[in-house]
């Protein structure tokens, strides 16, 4: 694939990685893509790298416009190898070049690729003029490692915000309007869901940082540039980092002898009377990374799990550990399950909520197999709670 210029002068020339199946244990069934982005101007510059193992991809890419050596400044927006890995090879094609980071970047560029270069560490708000254009760097710590930073253009109204309002796709489009809005803010959820979540705090300061800048194009580090769906975006973004839940409700289990299935089947049909809107995720059957998108929004996080040797089905404890360090707050829990003899799931379950500070509805187990009479209780005791 030929580099692509996104405006005049201005070329991508990252890499597609179709194999991508799995990001430090994020499911990614439509690949990804690390977006470097090379800018023509008296410094030739290069805004971030990509992978290692698709240095000689982004190498192929830049020759096509300009011989590598000729580059003058690199920008490491962000340390995480999938965008700082071709760094040590490219600066062998280019080693006079200015390289800018920012000073969490600096150290975290030593830990992982030794004394290699000497650094121009950048700080918030300061510019650095390549000619007929400026770059401006904002610092955006925790959005998220310690060094992330964006860069931004104001003579062409470009942010390049490496990994924030990024997407793990990969495609020969590179706009949100060659691939189309769903799939795009479908993998948008996703992303922020299993990334960026724990950041809401950093990533509103972030909004607020960049609210008065003009931007006609939002280039991340992942997936497709923003270009027709900016506002829509920003304003997803502003939503989830401000925690806002809807009135709805995610059941999330796994069984042994469908008993805990049963009594799934009858907490969803609990909030489908209430008029709640509500999907119910077999754990067997949905990854923790989809399932994290589904919570992204809901306000009931409801999680069911039968007693496997004192403890918990290892899918459920799974989702557990994730959910605990993603941490979406302001939710509302409901523990559910059956058991043989022990039944220490439940609580198991109730201190994760209680860890993320989660209100709670009555927990419900069941020993063996719930008989009809059993769920009917259920039923009437949550529909109970929930019309208060
Ligand atoms: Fe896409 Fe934090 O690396």
């Amino acid at each position: 694939m030929e580099p692509v210029e996104i405006k005049k002068g201005i070329y991508w020339v990252g890499a597609i990685d179709w194999d991508l199946k799995n990001f430090h244990g994020y499911q990614t069934l439509r690949g990804s893509s690390y977006n470097a982005y090379l800018i023509m101007d008296e410094k030739i510059t290069l805004i971030d790298t990509v992978k290692e193992a698709f240095t000689h991809e982004m190498i192929e890419r830049i020759s096509k416009i300009v011989d590598p050596s000729k580059i003058d400044v690199i920008v490491s927006n962000h340390v995480e190898m999938d965008h700082s890995g071709a760094l040590p090879q490219i600066l062998k094609y280019c080693p006079h070049a200015t390289l800018i980071t920012s000073p969490n970047g600096e150290k975290g560029l030593r830990k992982h690729y030794g004394n290699f270069h000497d650094d121009k560490v950048v700080t918030s708000f300061e510019t650095f003029s390549i000619g007929k254009r400026t770059l401006q760097f904002v610092l955006m710590p925790m959005v998220h490692w310690p060094d992330s930073m964006a860069t931004y253009i104001p003579e062409e109204k470009i942010l390049f915000p490496n990994d924030a309002f990024g997407q793990h796709i990969a495609s020969t489009e590179r706009f949100d309007d060659e691939i189309g809005p769903d799939i795009v803010l479908e993998e948008s959820a996703k992303y922020y869901a299993n990334i960026v979540l724990p950041f809401e705090r950093q990533v509103q300061k972030v909004l607020k940082d960049t609210s008065g800048l003009a931007i006609g194009l939002i280039a991340p580090s992942h997936g497709v540039i923003w270009r027709s769906h900016i506002p829509k975006i920003v304003e997803l973004y502003d939503k989830w980092s401000k925690n806002i839940a809807e009135e709805k409700a995610v059941v999330i289990y796994d069984t042994m002898w469908h008993s805990t299935e049963k009594m799934a089947h009858a907490i969803t049909s609990i909030f489908e009377d209430q008029n709640i809107p509500v999907e119910r995720l077999f754990l067997q059957d949905h990854h923790i990374s989809d399932v994290m998108t589904h919570v992204l929004n809901a306000k009931y996080i409801c999680v069911g799990c039968p007693t496997l040797n004192n403890g918990l089905l290892p899918t459920v404890a799974a989702f557990l550990c994730y959910l605990k360090g993603l941490a979406p707050k302001g939710r509302v829990g409901l523990a559910f399950g059956s058991y043989g003899w022990g039944g220490q799931s439940i609580p198991l379950i109730e201190e994760t909520f209680k860890a993320l500070g989660y209100e709670t509805l009555p927990s419900q187990k069941v020993q063996y197999v719930p008989q009809e009479m059993e769920l009917s209780v259920i039923r009437k005791e949550l529909s109970a709670v929930l019309k208060k």
